[in-house]
C-alpha cells in the first residue's frame, strides 16, 4: 500500500468508528504533515481519495470536513443449503501427510503442547486401574473436572455450578450437541460471513439454514448489521466467535459484547459461543467471554483444551445452564461418554499450578512465533498484501490484491509439500477468495522459511498474472 493510500484507510477508520464526527472538521493539510510526519502531497492525495470516496468534502477557504454517512442497508448473505463437509474432508485429508509443512494445519505445534507434567501423570494414572472406571465419567462428565473448570468461570466473575456444564469431545462436540439442542432441521442461523468451517459444517449436518453478517473492520462484529438480521429473519440462535476469531484473529471489545449482550436480551436469542482460543491471548488479562455479559442466560459458553493441552484428548465442555439435562441426553444417544481416563487425568494435572505455568510459556512462545512470521512476511510479500495481525492465538489472516486466487495458492503450494488455507473454507458465501491463513506456531528454521520463500514467490507470480 503507498503511504497515501494507508493514511486514507486510517482516516477513514476513525470516520467510520465514529471518532470523527458528521461535519467535523478534519485537521488542515499542514496540521496533518506535521502529526504525521508525512509529505504535503501524500497527505494531500489522502484526502482527495477520500473526499472520491464520498468520506469528506472541502469547502473553499475553509479547509475539508466529515460527509454524513449513509446509512447502509447491510447486506446479509442467505444459505438454504450448505455443502462444505465434503470440501473441508478434502482439504484436510490433502494435507494430512506428515511431509507437509503444516502451515495450513489448524491445530498448534504439538511440540508446544502436551506438556510434559501432563505426560508424567497420563503414565502414573496408566497403572491404577481405577482410573479408567466408566461410571463417574457418564454425562455430564467427571464431577471433580466440572468443578475445575466451574471455577475457572468463577474466577473470571462468572458464577457457576458444576452442574451447568457438561464435559464434550472436544469443542467441535460441544458446538454440535449445543446447536442440536436449540434447532430444528431447516431453523435459521446466524454465523458471522468468514468462519471456522467446522460452524458450516455443524449448519449442514443439521439442515440448518445460515444467514451470515460481515465482519466490522474496527469492531469486529457489527452490532446493526446483527439487529437487522434479527429484525428481518426467523433467527433461531446465533453462533459466533468474538475472542482470537478464527481465521481473522480479532477479539471484540468489552464495550462491544456488553451491547451484543443487551440485544440478545431484547430480542430473546440464544447464542453458542465458540471460545476454543481464550487461552491464547497475550495480553496479561484474559478476555471476558460473552458468559460474563449474559445476566439472563441467552449464551451457551463452548471451548476446550485442544488449543493448550492438545487437541489429541479430545476434551471440551460446554456451559449449557438449564440445556445440560438435553445434551446429556444427545451424548447418551451418540458418543455415550467421554473418555474417563482422560478426564481423570485432567483432574488430577490441573488441581496443581501446573496448567498455568504451561499456559504462560505457551502464549509467550506464540507470542514471538507470530512476531516473526510478521516480520518476515512484512519484509518480503508485496506493499499490497495486508497483514491482519492481532495480539493472540498462533494464525495469521492475509490479504491478497484481488486478483490473486487463495485457492490457486494452495493448491501450487501443496505441489511443494507446503499447506497453507484459502478463504473459501471459511466464507462460503463471498466468491471472491483473496485470504489465506496461515500457522504460525513452527519456529522458523530453514525448511518454514524456505516456505514462506514460496509463499512470497508464488504471490508475485500470481500478481504479475
Ligand atoms: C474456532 C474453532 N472452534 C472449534 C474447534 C474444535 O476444537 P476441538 O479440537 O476442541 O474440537 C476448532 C479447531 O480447530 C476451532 O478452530
Amino acid at each position: 500500500m503507498y503511504k497515501s493510500e494507508q493514511l486514507a484507510h486510517s482516516l477513514k477508520l476513525l470516520i467510520e468508528n465514529g471518532t470523527w464526527k458528521a461535519n467535523q472538521k478534519l485537521p488542515s493539510l499542514r496540521q496533518q504533515v506535521e502529526q504525521s510526519g508525512l509529505s504535503l502531497i501524500t497527505v494531500m492525495n489522502a484526502y482527495q481519495e477520500l473526499e472520491a470516496q464520498g468520506l469528506i468534502y472541502s469547502k473553499e477557504k475553509s479547509g475539508y470536513f466529515v460527509a454524513a454517512q449513509q446509512t447502509k442497508e447491510t447486506v446479509h448473505a442467505i444459505n438454504e443449503k450448505i455443502e462444505i463437509n465434503s470440501i473441508v474432508f478434502k482439504y484436510l485429508k490433502s494435507i494430512q501427510s506428515e511431509n507437509i509443512i503444516p502451515l495450513g494445519s489448524a491445530f498448534p505445534n504439538s511440540q508446544l503442547l502436551y506438556s510434559a507434567k501432563l505426560i508424567q501423570t497420563l503414565g502414573q494414572l496408566a497403572r491404577q486401574r481405577r482410573s479408567y472406571e466408566q461410571t463417574p465419567s457418564l454425562p455430564p462428565g467427571n464431577y471433580e473436572l466440572r468443578k475445575i473448570i466451574a471455577q475457572k468461570y468463577a474466577m473470571q466473575g462468572i458464577p457457576t455450578d458444576p452442574s451447568d456444564i457438561v464435559i464434550t469431545s472436544g469443542g467441535l462436540d460441544a458446538l454440535n450437541l449445543s446447536l442440536q439442542a436449540l434447532t430444528h432441521a431447516g431453523d435459521y442461523i446466524l454465523l458471522q460471513q468468514t468462519i471456522f468451517y467446522g460452524a458450516w459444517q455443524a449448519a449442514e449436518r443439521l439442515g440448518l439454514k445460515v444467514i451470515t453478517i460481515p465482519e466490522h473492520p474496527v469492531h469486529g462484529i457489527d452490532l446493526d448489521a446483527f439487529e437487522q438480521a434479527i429484525l428481518k429473519y426467523p433467527i433461531k440462535v446465533c453462533m459466533l466467535m468474538l475472542n482470537s476469531q478464527n481465521p481473522i484473529g480479532f477479539t471484540v471489545s468489552d464495550e462491544i459484547k456488553l451491547e451484543l449482550a443487551k440485544l440478545l436480551n431484547k430480542h430473546q436469542i440464544y447464542l453458542i459461543e465458540d471460545d476454543v482460543y481464550e487461552e491464547l491471548h497475550y495480553d496479561q488479562k484474559k478476555p471476558l467471554s460473552m458468559k460474563y455479559f449474559d445476566q439472563q442466560n441467552w449464551v451457551l459458553h463452548c471451548s476446550s483444551f485442544s488449543k493448550t493441552l492438545g487437541a489429541g484428548f479430545r476434551i471440551g465442555w460446554v456451559y449449557a445452564g438449564k440445556f445440560s439435562e438435553h445434551i446429556q441426553h444427545s451424548q447418551l444417544m451418540s458418543t455415550l461418554s467421554v473418555n474417563s481416563f482422560i478426564q481423570n487425568a485432567l483432574v488430577e494435572y490441573l488441581s496443581h499450578r501446573h496448567y498455568e505455568k504451561h499456559l504462560k510459556t505457551l502464549r509467550s512462545t506464540l507470542q514471538r512465533f507470530k512476531k516473526q512470521y510478521f516480520n518476515y512476511l512484512k519484509n518480503h510479500l508485496p506493499d499490497s498484501c495486508q497483514i491482519h495481525y492481532y495480539p493472540s492465538g498462533y494464525f495469521l489472516w492475509i490479504e491478497l490484491p484481488e486478483q490473486v486466487n487463495s485457492n490457486v495458492i494452495y493448491h501450487t503450494m501443496l505441489e511443494h509439500g507446503v499447506s497453507i488455507t484459502p478463504s473459501h473454507l471459511f466464507n462460503i458465501t463471498d466468491q471472491n477468495h483473496h485470504f489465506i491463513r496461515i500457522n504460525c506456531s513452527f519456529e522458523i528454521n530453514e525448511r518454514i522459511q524456505n516456505a514462506l520463500n514460496l509463499l512470497v514467490e508464488i504471490i508475485q507470480n500470481q500478481m504479475n498474472g
